[in-house]
């Protein structure tokens, strides 16, 4: 046709060939099949079942079947450039169907093709899919674009071992480039894998855009992901004539399966338009092939049917069981820990893990909350990635033990989970936001009030009492700060992220630091030695304590350190002025004074000095009195203690903190949501 328009004719032919002649349709979508026997050609063993479904192969052994949209496809595209048309874009989804025998493998598997013919004079089924056969593979006149959804191993592999995979293949049943059947889940590198065979629908996308073909399979109630199994770099120019045929082959081989096509949309221009799954037809139930018996056989099959079910379902039960654990690659030492959690009911806790879920990020990746399926339980899902964290498996057994850990003022961990590289850790979901968005980011009126605060005070002191003496090990918490404690809707304080800093440790090379924390809540003596203990504990608990009363950051925009400046208003005689300005009143000022006194006491620059968590908790009960110390006396040289201690934490702070995240290393919730 285009030699049809000469140069003269050339503004004609643009404007008015349409009006003319029936042009080629540049789209179609065919939600089922139902009475579109007209559209499409079909050859071998396809036919089109009353449900609306295509079947490609039927059960027979070395079967094919071919389905092709009747009508040739403008494939070269000359609107750019007249002179060196070049291939036309596409875009195509469809859903298909593989189903297996009822017991043991089935075969072979079924592609999407690009032909210049309707007609494959001697193809082969098998290996071949119906597409070629040993003489022609390979040749560069077969003008074949093909993409492979194939469940048995490719011919440079005889083992006809499983095979599950995507392949691009041009003239060849040799492909381009392979990958194993997976999809990539949405903003990771994670890929979630996919059996071809399983029965269920799969929905793919193949979209050439000049440059690449990018091919995307996911399971049809997972919406396409955004990022493609394969992209393959090419241009198919060289190998796409002038109009080209488009459509699908299968084949069954030494053994078989039934390939079906559900629903199909195509497109050269633009993305091809979306199918209404709810309109698809539902591929028959796996084992069956959706043939008619005739009536002998369902009577036998009725009389069998008590056997066949049980059959069926310790097939099914074995099926499952086998698939689960191939999913997960569960090692050995993960199989006896009861707080482990399966992947797939995170996955779909928290919606596949969607940013719309997300409440809150920090260095370390980011916090989803979640809604377990099989209990209705709202969870909070901690994502760590991959490069934090090494030696996990001699983790595993602290988790486990964290696990076990139970305080109404702990956010109890409740499980995790190891996916590939990445750890996933499942806490209590708490909605009301931390206590540092509660101080910090409110707006006046919401501002916490005295009882309130003492009241979080007092529930963070139980918290971490319980990780220092209370429990069967000593816990010590790491990253006592006010983006780790969390607010109910009692306005409780229950402490989160304990005992995880360690985890942080293992990534990190000894020689250069191995504190963990957050700069203004870490001792002298932990940024000196890198030794956490419960009173590095303590320590951090007094700096959160003056920060409750004041309203201030451990550290304000000046640099000036929280504790130095309540010791400068107590030198002074005037401690009540670091109270925050926003408590105007309903305080009790004996309690606002213990209060920062007690904060003192514990962000004393010597350990031995802080008390135990035990006896903070006596004093803010008025069991004992606070003891007289002379508070600034041993502050002499807290100054420059403290000036070397921010040199060292401050280089700290450049090499491992995200630039996000405030100063800590570790995820703390948002107020946000
Ligand atoms: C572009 O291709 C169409 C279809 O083959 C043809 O009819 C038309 O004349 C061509 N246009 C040019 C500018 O070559
Ligand atoms: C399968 O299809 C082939 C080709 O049309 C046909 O010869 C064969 O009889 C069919 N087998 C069954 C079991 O329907
Ligand atoms: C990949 O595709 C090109 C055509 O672009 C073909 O010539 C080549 O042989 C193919 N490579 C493989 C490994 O099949
Ligand atoms: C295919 O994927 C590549 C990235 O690998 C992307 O740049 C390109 O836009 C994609 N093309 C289409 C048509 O989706
Ligand atoms: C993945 O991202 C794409 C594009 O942003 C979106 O349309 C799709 O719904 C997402 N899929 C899932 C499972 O969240
Ligand atoms: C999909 O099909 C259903 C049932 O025919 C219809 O109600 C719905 O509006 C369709 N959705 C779209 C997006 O076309
Ligand atoms: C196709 O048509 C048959 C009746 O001819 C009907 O039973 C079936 O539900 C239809 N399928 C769809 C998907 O509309």
């Amino acid at each position: 046709m285009v030699g049809s328009c000469s140069w003269a004719s050339l503004v004609f032919c643009i404007v008015f060939f349409p009006v003319f002649a029936q042009p080629q349709p540049p789209s179609f979508i065919l939600n089922g099949f139902n009475g579109s026997e007209s559209k499409l050609t079909l050859e071998g063993a396809s036919i089109i079942r009353p449900s609306g479904a295509l079947k490609l192969t039927n059960k027979s052994n070395y079967a094919l079947g071919h389905a092709f949209y009747s009508e040739s496809i403008q494939m070269l595209d000359n609107k750019s450039s007249p002179d060196s048309p070049k291939a036309s874009s596409f875009s195509t989804t469809f859903v298909f169907s593989i189903i297996p025998p009822s017991s043991g493998r089935g075969g072979h598997g079924l592609a999407f093709m690009l032909s210049p013919s309707k007609k494959f004079a001697g193809a082969e089924a098998g290996h071949y899919m119906g597409i070629f056969n040993q003489e022609n593979d390979g040749l560069s006149s077969n003008h074949v674009f093909a993409v492979e959804f194939d469940t048995v191993n490719g011919l440079n592999d005889d083992s006809d071992s499983e095979g599950n995979h995507v392949g691009i293949n041009i003239n060849s049943m040799y492909s381009n480039e392979t990958e194993p059947a997976a999809y990539f889940i949405n903003n990771t590198n994670l890929k979630e894998d996919m059996k071809l065979e399983s029965g269920d629908p799969i929905h793919a996308w193949i979209e050439y855009d000049g440059n690449f073909v990018n091919v995307t399979i996911s399971p049809l109630k997972v919406e396409k992901p955004s990022k493609p199994l394969i992209s393959h770099r090419i241009d198919l120019t060289p190998l796409v004539e002038e109009t080209m045929y488009v459509g699908f082959s299968a084949s069954t081989g030494e053994k078989s399966s039934s390939h079906f096509i559900l629903g199909w949309s195509f497109s050269t221009d633009g993305t091809a338009r979306q199918l209404n799954v709810s309109q698809l037809p539902v591929p028959p139930p796996k084992g069956k092939d959706g043939s008619s018996f005739d009536p002998q056989v369902i009577g036998l099959i009725a009389a069998l049917s008590t056997v066949t079910v049980l059959l069926l379902g310790i097939l099914i039960y074995f099926t499952l069981y086998k698939r689960k654990g191939k999913s997960e690659e569960l090692e050995d030492w993960e199989l006896d820990c009861p707080h482990r959690f399966q992947y797939k009911d995170l996955y779909a806790a928290t919606r596949g893990f969607k940013d719309s879920e997300i409440i809150g990020v920090g260095g370390f990746g980011a916090v989803y909350k979640g809604v377990l399926l099989t209990t209705g339980t709202e969870v909070a899902v901690k994502k760590i990635t991959q490069n934090s964290i090494q030696g996990l498996r001699e983790f595993a057994a602290e988790i486990e033990s964290l696990g076990r850990l139970r305080h109404k003022n702990l956010v109890n961990l409740q499980g995790w989970c190891k996916q590939k590289n990445d750890l996933l850790l499942i806490y209590d979901y708490i909605p009301y936001g931390s206590l540092h968005s509660l101080l910090f980011n409110q707006k006046q009126g919401l501002a916490l009030s005295w009882d309130q605060r003492f009241n979080i005070i007092k529930g963070i002191a139980a918290g971490l009492l319980y990780l220092h003496e209370e429990w069967e090990l000593v816990v010590i918490h790491r990253d006592v700060k006010s983006s780790n404690v969390l607010i109910n809707a009692d306005m409780n304080a229950r402490l989160g992220d304990f005992g995880l800093a360690r985890l942080y440790d293992h990534g990190t090379d000894s020689h250069t630091t191995n504190i963990v924390g957050t700069i203004g809540y870490i001792a002298p003596e932990l940024a000196r030695n890198g030794k956490a203990s419960t009173r590095s504990d303590v320590f951090a608990y007094g700096v959160l304590l003056l920060e409750v009363v004041s309203g201030r950051k451990p550290i304000d925009s000046r640099n000036i350190f929280l504790v130095d400046w309540v010791i400068e208003c107590h030198k002074t005689g005037q401690i009540l002025d670091a109270m925050d300005p926003k408590l105007n009143s309903g305080f009790v000022i004996e309690e606002v004074r213990l209060v920062l006194l007690l904060g003192l006491l514990c962000s004393h620059p010597k350990p031995e000095v802080r008390p135990s968590m035990r006896k903070v908790m006596r004093y803010l009960n008025r069991d004992d009195p606070l003891p007289l110390i002379d508070y600034w006396e041993s502050f002499d040289s807290r100054d420059e203690l403290y000036l070397k201690f921010l040199e060292v934490t401050s280089d700290y702070t450049i090499t491992k903190s995200h630039p996000s995240s405030s100063t800590s290393p570790s995820i703390s919730y948002s107020s946000g949501r």
